[in-house]
C-alpha cells in the first residue's frame, strides 16, 4: 500500500491542492498529515476544509494550532499586539467548526498498516531528540547553502553525511521500537532507513525552508504485504513569485503585514527568516526599553523597518559601483541589480552606473533591474532616448524581464517614469513599488 505523507501546510492552499492532485494521480491509498495547518499563508480555512474532505487520512496537531486555541473566549477588542496579528487573522478567518476539528486532533498517534507500526508526531524531537535541529534544522540550512540554490540530491547527500557523522543519532534511531516514524515541523524534507526503522519528514508542503527554490515537497511511503517499507521523496515545481503576488492581494497582507512580509522572504528564498527576525525584534525592543510582550504594533513595525535595512546593507548587497550621484548593488537574495540614484544625473553621471547595471544583469541569469528613484533620477531628454534605444534592449537581451521603480508615496516622478515605460513596455514589464521589501 502507498501512503502520502505531508506536513506544515501553513495556509498555502494552492500548494496543498497541487500535492493532493499529484498524490491522487500516483494512486495513493491514504494520507498522513503531520500538523501546522495555519499561520503564514492567507488561506487557512480553505486548507482545513480541503484536508477534511480527504476520505482516508490520519491527522495530528502541530504547534501552530496552539496559538489559535489560546485565543478562544478572549476579548477581541484587546487584540492590539503587532506580533499576534497573524494569529488574529487566522482566528477570524477559520470557520469555528473547522477550528474545533483541528483542535480536536491528537498531538501524537500510532497505528498499524500491513503489520508495520507507524508512529506520528509533529516534531522529530519526540523520537530522536534534538539530532535533526542541531545538525540540519532550517537555521542551519539557511547558513549552509548561503548564496547557492540547493537541489534535492545535494540536500539528501549532505543530510546523510551529517547523520553518518553523528554517532549519537545512530544510537538513538537504533534504540527506537521497530517501525515507521513520521514527523514534520522543521520544514526540511529528509528520510532515513535502517534495519529497524524508517524515519520520514516530508518537509513543508506550504512553506519549505530547505533552500530548494520554487518547489513544494511531500513523500510517499510504500508498505508491501510482507511489511517491507520504502519511501519516495517528491518535489513538485511551484513557482513562488505568482503565489507571492496573490498573497500580497489578500486581507492578511494588510492585517498582518510584517509577518506576511517575512514569510514572503522565506517563500522566495526557501530559507529561514522568521527566527532571525524574532531575535532581531527582541534585541530592538530591549534597545528602545520596551518590555511589552507580545510586541506592540509600533515596536513590531519599527523592528521590521530596522531589520530590513540592516539585512540588505550587511548581508545581501554586493557593492558594484559607488559614486556621489549613484550607487549600484547586486542584491543576491532578490536577484536584482539595484541602482540607487542619490541626485538628479545626466550623461556620463547617468550612463556609467547603468552600464555597470547591464554587466550585472549579464552575469546573473534572470536578474531584474531596480531603480530607487526616491532621491534622484535622470534629467536630460538625451538620456531618456539612450535608455529607450540602448539600455532597455540590452537589458532584455541579457535576460532582464522586469523593471522595478521604487517611488516615493507622492510619485513625484510619475511623468518621467511613465515616459520610460511607454518607450519600452513592449520589451519589459514595469512595476512600481514603495520599497525594496515589495520586490
Ligand atoms: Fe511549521
Ligand atoms: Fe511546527
Amino acid at each position: 500500500m502507498k501512503i502520502a505523507v505531508l506536513s506544515d501546510v501553513h495556509g498555502n492552499c494552492p500548494a496543498l491542492r497541487k500535492v493532493l492532485e499529484d498524490a491522487e494521480k500516483r494512486g495513493v491509498d491514504e494520507f498522513i498529515i503531520a500538523g501546522d495547518y495555519c499561520l503564514s499563508g492567507a488561506w487557512p480555512d480553505e486548507c482545513i476544509k480541503t484536508l477534511m474532505e480527504i476520505p482516508d487520512k490520519v491527522m495530528i496537531r502541530g504547534n501552530e494550532e496552539s496559538y489559535l486555541e489560546n485565543l478562544i473566549g478572549k476579548d477581541q477588542s484587546a487584540w492590539t499586539d503587532g506580533q499576534m496579528q497573524i494569529s488574529y487573522y487566522c482566528f477570524r478567518n477559520i470557520d469555528p467548526g473547522r477550528l474545533d476539528f483541528i483542535l480536536s486532533l491528537p498531538h501524537t498517534t500510532e497505528f498499524e498498516r500491513n503489520g508495520v507500526k507507524i508512529h506520528l508526531a509533529h516534531s522529530s524531537v519526540s523520537f530522536i531528540g534534538d539530532h535533526e535541529f542541531t545538525k540540519f534544522g532550517p537555521a542551519k540550512i539557511s547558513k549552509k547553502y548561503i548564496g547557492t540554490d540547493n537541489t534535492s540530491e545535494v540536500l539528501r547527500k549532505d543530510i546523510h553525511e551529517m547523520l553518518d557523522a553523528d554517532p549519537g543519532f545512530a544510537e538513538k534511531a537504533d534504540g527506537l521500537e521497530r517501525g515507521i516514524y513520521v514527523f514534520g515541523h522543521s520544514h526540511v524534507q529528509w528520510s532515513y532507513k535502517s534495519k529497524n526503522v524508517l524515519l520520514v519528514n516530508p518537509g513543508s508542503c506550504g512553506l519549505p525552508l530547505d533552500a530548494i527554490k520554487d518547489s513544494v515537497p511531500y513523500s510517499i511511503i510504500t508498505i508491501s504485504a510482507k511489511g517491507e517499507t520504502s519511501v519516495e521523496e517528491i518535489r513538485l515545481p511551484f513557482p513562488m513569485l505568482p503565489y507571492v503576488e496573490e498573497l500580497k492581494k489578500t486581507a492578511q497582507y494588510a492585517e498582518a503585514n510584517v509577518w506576511t512580509k517575512v514569510i514572503i522572504k522565506e517563500l522566495l528564498t526557501s530559507r529561514e527568516h522568521l527566527y532571525y527576525f524574532l531575535n532581531f525584534a527582541e534585541k530592538y525592543a530591549e534597545d528602545i526599553g520596551d518590555d511589552r510582550r507580545p510586541f506592540s504594533i509600533e515596536t513590531w513595525e519599527g523592528a521590521y523597518k530596522a531589520w530590513e535595512e540592516q539585512m540588505i546593507v550587511d548581508t545581501d548587497r554586493e557593492k558594484i559601483y559607488l559614486s556621489e550621484s549613484c550607487d549600484v548593488f547586486y542584491v543576491k537574495e532578490k536577484n536584482i541589480v539595484l541602482v540607487h540614484w542619490k541626485k538628479y544625473c545626466e550623461l556620463d553621471q547617468y550612463r556609467k552606473p547603468l552600464e555597470c547595471a547591464l554587466k550585472v544583469i549579464k552575469e546573473h541569469p534572470g536578474c531584474n533591474y531596480t531603480a530607487d528613484t526616491r532621491d534622484g533620477f535622470e534629467d536630460n531628454p538625451l538620456d531618456t532616448k539612450w535608455v529607450a534605444e540602448y539600455f532597455m534592449p540590452k537589458a532584455k537581451e541579457y535576460g532582464c524581464e522586469i523593471i522595478y521603480f521604487i517611488i516615493d508615496k507622492n510619485n513625484s516622478l510619475k511623468e518621467e517614469l511613465e515616459g520610460q515605460e511607454k518607450d519600452s513596455s513592449a520589451l519589459l514589464k514595469f512595476r512600481y513599488v514603495y520599497g525594496l521589501d515589495e520586490i
